[in-house]
Parts: C-alpha cells; structure tokens; sequence
C-alpha cells in the first residue's frame, strides 16, 4: 500500500469517526440528561440547546473525559459529582445591582405601590449565591419596608442557596459593588451593610432575616405563595421558549392583580404566550406590571 493511500485511508477513517462521534453527541447528551432526571429529578429537558451543549462540552474537557456517556456513568455512581457537576450546567453567575438601572426603576415604579400594603412578599426566583437578594432587602430597608417584607430566594441549586444564607463574599468585589450601589440610587454608605475581615465581606445578617430560602424548580415545582414582586433575572435566557411559558405561568399564577414581575436585561416575554398578560413598565431594564384583564383570565 502506498503512503498517499495508507494516509488517504486513514484521513477517511478519522472523518468518519469524527462524523458518527458528531451524529452520536446529541443522543449522548441527552441521555445524560435523562441520566440526571431519572437518578437526582432535575428535569434539563427544556433548556437552551445550544447553550447546554456548550456547558456539556465545557465540563467534559475540564474533567478530562471522552464523551457524556462517560460523564453519566460517574454521576450515577455518586452524588457528590452530580452536586459538583450540577452548578457548571446552570450557571450561576451574580452580582450586587446588577444592572443598576433595574433597582433604579424598583424604586420609582415598584416602591410606591408596595408601601399600600400592611405585609409586603417578594419571590427571587434563581437567586443563585444571593447577591441579588441583598440587593433587594438594601433597597427595601432604605424605603423603610424590610421589616414588613418576606422574600421567597429560590434557586435549584443547594450549594448556591447555602452561599446565600451565609452572605459571604470576596471582599475584591466591593469596590465594583459599592459603585452599582451608588448608580442604583442608594441613599446610604454601602459599607455600612457588611463586615470586612480577611479578603472577605460578611453581609448584615438582619438583611436575611425575613428572607425564606429554598429549593424550587421552575421546570417542576409549582406556585406557593402570592407576591406583589418577584425578580426572576438571568435565569430564563437558558431555557426554551415552552420552559419560559410555564415559568411565565407559575409567576402570574403567583403575582398578586397589579404586582410587578423583573426580568434579566437579555430577557424578553414578547414572544411568550404570556406576552399580553403583562404591561411593559421599563422596556429597557423589563419591569413588568401584571395586566389588569389578565385577572380574568388567569384569576
Ligand atoms: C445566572 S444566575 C442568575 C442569578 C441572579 N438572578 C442574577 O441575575 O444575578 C441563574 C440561576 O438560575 C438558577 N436556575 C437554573 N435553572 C433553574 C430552574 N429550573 N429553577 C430555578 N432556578 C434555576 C441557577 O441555579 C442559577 O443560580
């Protein structure tokens, strides 16, 4: 056999292999996640597909594997992988103000119809490591509210809901916070709301004392309580449009006639069979205001 042909030949090989490991990846990926939803109940089904092929990819090359069937053998065989393995599919990037126009437009749009009410409920939906929870009750202690506030911080993630209630974080992103603090109209010296010690900040922990952390799935759980405001912020721009109709459903199941719903600057209900249930209070930074005919509908 001649070197051009024993290369030729082998060049074949190779891009059919590459081919039937290309044709093979989606079957693999979702038997994973099937995998996942029969052993620990998290339910992927519906999420983004191609951003969840890239955090499958991403978590494959870091644990130096061949393929997701791989990585659903190590899963199946122990929690602790999943619980490690678990926050890389969902991402749970945060920050304080984030998007600091957003509490801006909390505090003049939200805020008034708030004080009407003897108890005020918010659901943080997807709270991650909690970052946005403080924000929030900063917020409702500078308009006076906090102590007549319950917050419902939920998030599927178990290691993000326990960084949460501790409220530790790097003591290196206070200076970025403290200027988003100012940019969303805050009225105090943000260094009042933390302690520093050792490259670390701890969080005022009267902040979280109405707050309610939990687990809660948007993909399965249903409503629990009714609120007159619930953020759910960066959580949606991962899911498929059919996963945001149903986390759509369950917020106007659970908002209060005329509450108030916050998404994530990226996000969008326009194309949402929900679209017409809700107001557009803020375009740009999407606050939202349940519609008043939507009572009827969804009453
Ligand atoms: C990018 S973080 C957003 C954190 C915060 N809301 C913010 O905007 O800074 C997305 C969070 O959504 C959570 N999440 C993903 N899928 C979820 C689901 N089905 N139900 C509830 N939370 C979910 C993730 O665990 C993650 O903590």
């Amino acid at each position: 056999m001649s070197l051009c042909f024993a290369v030729g030949r082998l060049a074949a090989m190779f891009e059919t292999r590459v081919k039937l490991e290309d044709e093979n990846g989606p079957i693999e990926r979702e038997l994973l996640l099937r995998g996942i939803q029969l052993k620990y109940g998290y339910d992927f089904s519906h999420y983004a597909q191609n951003s969840m092929r890239r955090r499958i990819d991403a978590v494959i090359q870091e644990m130096n594997l061949k393929n997701p069937v791989e990585l659903l053998n190590l899963i199946l065989q122990s929690r602790r992988v999943f619980d490690e393995v678990l926050p890389k599919l969902t991402i749970g990037v945060s920050e304080m103000f984030r998007d600091p126009p957003f509490f801006r437009a909390i505090r003049e749009h939200v805020i008034p119809m708030l004080r009407t009410f003897p108890r005020v409920t918010v659901w943080c939906a997807g709270c991650s490591t909690g970052e946005e929870v403080f924000s929030l009750a900063v917020v409702l202690r500078e308009e006076g509210l906090l102590d007549r506030s319950t917050i419902f911080a939920t998030d599927i993630n178990p290691r993000a809901l326990r960084a949460a209630r501790e409220g530790i974080y790097s003591a290196s992103q206070m200076k970025e916070n403290t200027r988003n603090y100012l940019a969303a109209g805050g009225r105090s010296v943000f260094n009042d709301y933390f302690t520093a010690d050792y490259g670390l900040v701890k969080m005022d922990p009267s902040l979280i004392k109405n707050v309610v952390f939990s687990d809660h799935n948007l993909a399965t759980d249903s409503v629990f309580t009714e609120c007159q405001l619930i953020l759910c912020r960066n959580v949606l721009i991962y899911f498929d449009p059919e996963l945001q109709d149903r986390a759509l459903g369950l917020f106007l199941g659970s908002l209060h006639p005329r509450g108030f719903l916050g998404l994530g600057s990226q996000e969008s209900i326009r194309v949402s069979k929900h679209a017409a249930d809700f107001e557009t209070i803020d375009e740009r930074w999407k606050l939202f205001q349940r519609a008043r005919e939507s009572w009827r509908t969804h009453a």
